[in-house]
This record gives C-alpha cells, structure tokens and sequence, in this order.
C-alpha cells in the first residue's frame, strides 16, 4: 500500500523561520505516522508579485505551475503560516493567487481544479502570545471559500515559538506537540490509506 503523502508549506522562508521550523516538526511528526512528507519552499518558485499585464504579456510563470504540479502529487496539505499584521504572509497569498489562474490546457487541469477537494490541516507559529491564530483563520477561509478545499477544524498555533523548540528542533512541550499530532490525525481521518 503506497503511503499518504502530505506537501507541508511554510508560509515563510526566511532564514531561521519559526514556521519552517515547525513545518519541519511536523514533517518528521508525519513521517512517524506512516505518511510521505515533503516541505515545499515557496521562495524557490520564484513568483513575482502577481501583475495583470505581466500575466497577459508572458502567461502564469513557471513557479506556479510546479506549485500546482506539487500539490496534485500531494494527498493531503499542511500549511504552517506566520501572522503578519494579523494577515496571512504575501509569500503565501501570492503564491496560491497565481496558481488559481491556471487555466486548463493540453490535458493539464486548472489550478483551481487541482486543489479542489484536497484536505488541508492549519498550523501557526509566532513569538507572540496567540501564535499567529488570526491568520490561520483568513487562511481557513481563503482555501475553502476560493480554492475549494477541505480544511480540517482542528487547527494549532504554536505561541511564543522562539521558545519553544529544543537542540533537536523539536517541541520541548508535549501539549503543543500533542497538538500537531490532532491536526495530522483529523487529516489522516479524511483520507483512506493508500490513497
Ligand atoms: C510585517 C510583519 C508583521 C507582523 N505582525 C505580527 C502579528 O500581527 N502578530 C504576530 O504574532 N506577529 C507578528 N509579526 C511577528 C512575526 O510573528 C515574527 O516575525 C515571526 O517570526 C515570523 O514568522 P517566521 O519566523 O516563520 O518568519 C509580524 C512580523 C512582520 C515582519
């Protein structure tokens, strides 16, 4: 039976990142449970802030049909987002308004296509005391309301994360860490194994 594979994306990439960080916690944390994890680096696609007349004059860039291209590999999704100003990052928002002008050509689907359907836990990491909870929430709203997908209730934000990592870039509390675990279960809920 192939195992689930889940696409983590930190909604940061910034050297150090918190949210990396946790991304990569919750990775091993997955892997522990039988699933495929792979951190996707959004920072990697290269995209240019989404621009009409760029995407008239040169098509949607190369960056965001990889990003498509991954999450169609993907089973379930894993999106691990810092708060800014209470706001989900541009990195993030950027990304996934490019891919949803994909439109469907020579046999590859939509962008909006690809992610409909698709399972999504939520998690959060900020030094602050609420652990970046508003912008989980936009991010619960913009995925399912735009691109169609199933996130799952159970969600984390991980508050006063620059302390809360030990030497081996795990969580020193077993709540928190307990916490992560419950978002991966409700998504592991939603997917029949081998799928
Ligand atoms: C523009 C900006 C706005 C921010 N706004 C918030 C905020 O609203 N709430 C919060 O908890 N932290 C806020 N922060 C602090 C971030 O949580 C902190 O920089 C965090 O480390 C960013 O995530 P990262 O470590 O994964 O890059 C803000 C940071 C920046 C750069």
């Amino acid at each position: 039976m192939s195992a689930r594979r889940l696409l983590v994306i930190p909604a940061s990439a910034r050297t150090g990142s918190l949210n990396v960080q946790l991304a990569r916690h919750a990775a091993r944390t997955a892997e522990a449970a039988g699933w495929q994890a792979q951190l996707l680096d959004l920072r990697s696609l290269a995209l240019p802030v989404y621009d009409g007349d760029l995407e008239a004059a040169e098509g949607v860039p190369a960056g965001a049909l990889a990003l498509q291209q991954a999450i169609a590999e993907s089973t379930a999704l894993l999106v691990v987002t810092p708060e800014y100003n209470g706001f989900p990052t541009p990195l993030f928002v950027n990304a996934f308004d490019w891919l949803s002008r994909i439109q469907a050509a020579d046999g590859r689907p939509a962008g909006l296509a690809s992610t409909a359907d698709k399972p999504v836990g939520l998690l959060s990491a900020s030094p602050g005391p609420l652990g970046g909870l508003r912008s989980m929430n936009f991010v619960r709203q913009y995925l399912q309301m735009a691109f169609a997908m199933l996130v799952v209730p159970q969600q984390f934000a991980l508050g006063r994360a620059n302390e809360a990592f030990d030497a081996e870039g795990g969580l020193a509390d077993a709540r928190a860490a307990q916490s992560v675990v419950r978002v991966l279960d409700a998504l592991a809920r939603l997917v029949p194994a081998g799928r």
